[in-house]
């Protein structure tokens, strides 16, 4: 249990319902906090109050993960209005304790830049507590969500009260914790969550944000093995080596995929409709992209993975399709300097790495195959895997599981095939949790208040999901009018809150507009 609470509202039991007596029990206390100091990597000490283990939610269901931190640096930013990072830990869709500021995330980048940092708790796919003898599921979707969602009422509530400013939230968070972010930021103020909320005794007020921070969102749930299969296809004779009957599911699923696809109705940033055909070429777009930066940052890139690259002077004139031209080489290569293009085997790998390469075209399947020869692909169907060709439940199984645990499937695909019956479909119940846990069918509908600034990223060999989930987000959210930030870092592998200068940067931008 934790006494960091006002505790003359809450009667506790550990782990229990608890709930709030007064009314004003959501009131944030501003004399009620220890001081703490966090060494930073270069040695400097920030020193910041600490407000920590505070219930945002009146009806407190599980009393280890509904509680929130707030840390508010002694040297506030000083410009008119501070913001206000609200990081999830959040991962494999699991239960996360509120935590405090870590010197190698960016939480603590925020605190010296003089921001405040709320670090909420969530319930979560392995949360339990103990009600009458019985293990009662308190983190079943949407409830982690819906948690974040309170946590960001509370901050809403006590704008006056708590330093930094309410109206300025960026939600950050990596993975599981990503898809929370982009939820966050897509699904401001809907109605399809307050009766839920409600219930919850969360603050009676609005809980858009601001800016969302994504990183590798596994989100898009009930999409997500179509796109896998669609993308990752190429390799399942090769590299990734299935059997007879996961191929079967493979192709079933990817069959799927281009009525998907063409039912978005996306827009390339020239105008181009997106459609299944030009998709795949859309996504090389973006790993050029990438390749290209990772070049000019002095990266080295081996011509074995299916990028093709230009040298000035000894090939063709101008870019090639898809070069823009702030992508050209920023100095020439000098005349005669001939590439040659040897037999590649170990150690004799010739790599591109100079600042007049650039980077003219990719054979993507032959990249596709070099991502899952580094990393091995998850086998189909890749999130919805429970009773279809194994019986393990995968986290998003556990996700969607009911209140006793039982995991449970989350399409109709998936479904149907442990039930070995073509025509099942998910009833009425799960079809609207896994409606309310997809930001896709919030963006640019109207329903909801979709936060302006959204930095997303997904490393370049990250496999946990296709590169379909975050493409499709960040294009969506262009395509409604959203000032989006999205890039595929060079040979990133799943992970998150890094390059702290360039997010930061980016705040920063955000903060001008
Ligand atoms: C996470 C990673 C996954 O591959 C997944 O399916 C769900 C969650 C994560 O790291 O949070």
């Amino acid at each position: 249990m934790n006494n960091k609470i006002f505790t003359s509202a809450l009667i506790l039991c550990a782990g229990t319902l608890a709930s709030m007596a007064s009314p004003d029990a959501l009131r944030f206390n501003p004399d009620k906090f220890t001081r703490q100091t966090l060494t930073m990597p270069d040695g400097q000490k920030l020193s910041y109050k600490a407000y920590e283990g505070i219930y945002y939610v009146t009806i407190v269901e599980d009393s280890t993960y509904q509680t929130l931190n707030i840390y508010v640096p002694d040297e506030l930013a000083e410009i008119p209005r501070v913001p206000i990072l609200l990081r999830t830990y959040v991962g494999g869709y699991a239960a996360s304790t509120a935590k405090s500021p870590s010197p190698s995330d960016a939480t603590g980048r925020a605190l010296k830049e003089g921001y405040v940092v709320c670090i909420p708790g969530s319930r979560g796919n392995n949360s339990t507590i103990d009600r009458n003898g019985k293990t009662i599921y308190t983190g079943i979707a949407p409830n982690g969500l819906l948690d974040l969602k309170a946590a960001v009422r509370y901050l809403r509530y006590n704008d006056d009260l708590i330093p930094g400013e309410s109206e300025l939230i960026f939600t950050d968070g990596t993975s599981a914790g990503g898809a929370m972010s982009s939820l966050l930021g897509a699904t401001g103020n809907s109605n399809d969550y307050e009766s839920l909320l409600k219930k919850m005794g969360a603050a009676d007020t609005r809980d858009d944000v601001y800016a969302s921070i994504c990183y590798c969102p596994i989100t898009d749930l009930n999409h997500a093995d179509m796109e896998y299969e669609w993308l990752y296809g190429c390799t399942n004779t090769g590299v990734r080596d299935l059997t007879e009957a996961q191929i079967k599911i493979s192709d079933e699923l990817a069959a799927e995929c281009p009525a998907y696809i063409n039912s978005l109705g996306l827009i390339e940033k020239d105008g181009t409709p997106l459609n299944a055909e030009n998709y795949k070429a859309y996504i090389s777009q973006f790993l050029i992209e990438s390749a290209h930066r990772a070049l000019q940052e002095g990266c080295e890139i081996p011509d074995t993975i299916g990028f093709t690259f230009y040298q000035d002077n000894n090939g063709p004139m101008g870019a090639a399709p898809g070069i823009r031209n702030d992508m050209r080489p920023l100095q020439p290569r000098t005349m005669g300097d001939t590439r040659q293009a040897p037999s590649f085997g170990p150690g004799n790998m010739p790599r591109f790495n100079k600042t007049s390469d650039f980077v003219t075209g990719l054979d993507l399947d032959k990249y596709l195959n070099y991502v899952a020869a580094v990393t091995p692909l998850k086998t189909p169907p890749a999130f919805d895997q429970m009773g279809v060709l194994i019986d393990t439940p995968s986290p998003e199984n556990k996700e969607f599981a009911n209140s006793e645990g039982e995991a449970a499937n989350f399409t109709d695909f998936s479904l149907q095939h442990r039930l070995h019956n073509p025509s099942a479909t998910l009833d009425k119940d799960m079809r609207h949790r896994v409606y309310i846990m997809n930001p896709m069918n919030y963006i640019g509908t109207g329903r909801s208040t979709v936060a302006s600034y959204w930095y997303i990223r997904h490393g370049a060999k990250d496999r946990d999901t296709s590169f379909l989930v975050p493409i499709n987000l960040a294009t969506k959210l262009q395509n409604a009018g959203m000032n989006v930030d999205f890039f595929i870092p060079w040979n990133r592998p799943h992970s998150g809150d890094y390059n702290l200068d360039d997010l930061f940067s980016w705040i920063k931008t955000t903060l001008h507009d």
